[in-house]
């Protein structure tokens, strides 16, 4: 594998993913918590930081254990570091370089620059520049503004690179990631779905032997792979509860319930909107309204949970992105994050926790989905939140309320669907506005509802694009929900992207 010591870049969770990508396992690390180098490390590289390594503050691990041991990849900061650490002499650049900029190879046989051409494009993100390397350092590689933008320590398997591979506008970043991975390395590409199914499997199978596991679905992707995934390990000692909270979209509960019982899982589902509904009455507040919904689903899958006898884990669908510890400029933090932990419960019942995908991103929690045959509608599915159709209706909620949300929102993706939009849009739904207004149907005066409709794109929901959705496809969309839902004669689209917006309006 290969390690990433991260300096809180923005881009270390991309260089994860990117030799991810060449099917080659690796793991993200903050600088201050170097984990112990076995023989399964094959190569550390270093991240970018926020930090100018001229700050007293900077970042400055102690890699002796590395450094000359292994292969050693530094990025932007990371190469920096190496370069000031050892008397070489880092200032700040004359401008910002940020953006394109053509990289020329100086040494064509250099093993890091194998395959690439004598120039090519690369990303360039930094304030600051190496302007004098250390005696025995050679330089690889320049710019037109950076002289210094590859270099190699000599005598040693270490590179330092001022520009970023890992993002999409370095043309052969890929392959100089390939060329330190795999060629450098020597990491065999055997990091894929199958692989990792495989060997979850026979991990799950050692650790629980006959426990029995009980896991919460929700109809999302996470919780779905995750206890297919457990399924195949474990049988019929999984338990999964499915709680309708009555805030899913129309006919969502039954007909997801019933892809899972021909999926073979063991799964109870657990009807309880009036619950939700009625612990709602009257609030308004999207916090307020957040909290109770959270402390009910618990409370309904609490309950549930506790009907099954000799209940030894608690099976979550934790992805790596939740348990990477962040490192932020204060310094790394250890808070790890734990959304999806059922409060209480593994106190209670003294529950061991058990998080099969908590090594996968998001893009491969579907890739694994695939190779077990997860069907394509349940996997490539839209985002949806927790709180459910709760916060997609602004003020109080009421039964009322939810069917007429759940009408709209049932043609708005239908059509998204039949008009082949479906799985160009990261996340789509309708929301019902506080607002009534003045509209006319045939010799009619009305005074109903209006509802706005989303689309946005994004990669992980932290910032989203509105998505330009055709006209005519909105004039259809719109028509057809004026007709066909009472209540509604105003049909509006949002066209904010996020920030400053958020993607739901609550
Ligand atoms: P915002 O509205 O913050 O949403 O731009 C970003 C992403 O998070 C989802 N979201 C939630 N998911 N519980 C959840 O499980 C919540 O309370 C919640 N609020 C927002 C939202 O749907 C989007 O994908």
């Amino acid at each position: 594998k290969i390690i990433i010591l991260d300096f809180g870049s923005q881009y270390t969770q991309l260089i994860a993913r990117r030799v991810r990508e060449l099917n080659v396992y690796c793991e993200i690390h903050p600088f201050n918590r170097i984990p112990a180098i076995d023989s399964s490390v094959r190569g550390v590289i270093l991240s970018g930081s926020p930090f100018s390594v001229r700050d007293a503050q900077a970042p400055t691990p102690d890699l002796s254990a590395i450094r000359g041991r292994l292969p050693l990849l530094g990025v932007c900061y990371g190469a920096q570091y190496l370069a000031h650490a050892f008397g070489g002499e880092v200032q700040p650049a004359p401008s910002r370089e940020y953006g394109r900029a053509m990289l020329t190879v100086g040494d064509a046989q250099d093993p890091l620059m194998r395959d690439l051409p004598a120039t090519t494009q690369v990303w360039m993100s930094h304030g600051d520049t190496i302007t004098r390397v250390p005696e025995g350092y050679g330089i690889v590689a320049s710019t037109e503004d950076v002289r210094v933008a590859a270099y190699r320590i000599g005598g040693e398997r270490t590179w330092g690179i001022q520009f970023h591979p890992e993002v999409y506008h370095s043309t052969d970043g890929k392959q100089l990631l390939k060329n330190f991975v795999v060629g450098i390395c020597g990491c065999a590409q055997s990091w894929t779905s199958e692989s990792f199914v495989e060997s979850t499997v026979r991990e799950l199978r050692e650790k629980l032997g006959d426990d029995r596991v009980v896991l919460g679905l929700s109809g999302g992707v996470d919780s779905t792979v995750a206890a297919v995934l457990l399924h195949r390990a474990i049988g019929r000692n999984l338990y999964c509860i499915f709680v309708d909270s009555g805030l899913l979209r129309k006919n969502e509960f039954d007909e997801v319930l019933e892809s899972y019982r021909d999926m073979g899982l063991n799964v109870k589902g657990v009807k309880a909107g009036e619950k939700f509904l009625a612990d709602l009455a009257g609030v308004s507040e999207p916090e307020r309204k957040r909290k109770i919904i959270g402390r009910d689903f618990v409370e309904v899958f609490n309950e549930e949970a506790q009907r099954i006898e000799d209940v030894r884990w608690l099976a979550q669908g934790t992805i790596y992105p939740d348990v990477i510890e962040s490192c932020s400029v204060n310094g790394p933090s250890a808070t790890i994050k734990s959304h999806h932990n059922v409060g209480g419960l593994p106190e209670k019942m003294n529950l061991k926790i058990v998080e099969p995908l908590r090594l996968l991103f998001k893009d491969e929690v579907r890739r694994v989905g695939r190779s077990l045959g997860i069907s394509e509608r349940l996997i490539g599915r839209h985002p949806f939140p927790g709180p459910g159709l709760a916060i997609r209706i602004l003020g109080d909620v009421t039964a009322g309320k939810v069917e007429i949300l759940q009408n709209v929102d049932r043609i708005y993706i239908d059509a998204l669907r039949a008009a082949g939009l479906y799985d160009k849009v990261w996340q789509a739904g309708a929301i019902l506005l506080p607002v009534k207004s003045v509209g006319v149907m045939g010799d009619e005066r009305t005074y109903e509802s209006c509802v706005a409709l989303r689309a946005v794109t994004s990669t992980d929901g932290m910032t989203a694009d509105w998505v330009h959705l055709p006209y005519e496809f909105l004039a259809d969309v719109s028509n057809e929900i004026i007709n066909k839902v009472r209540g509604v004669n105003r049909v509006v689209y949002d066209i904010s992207s996020k920030p400053p917006a958020t993607i739901e309006w609550e």
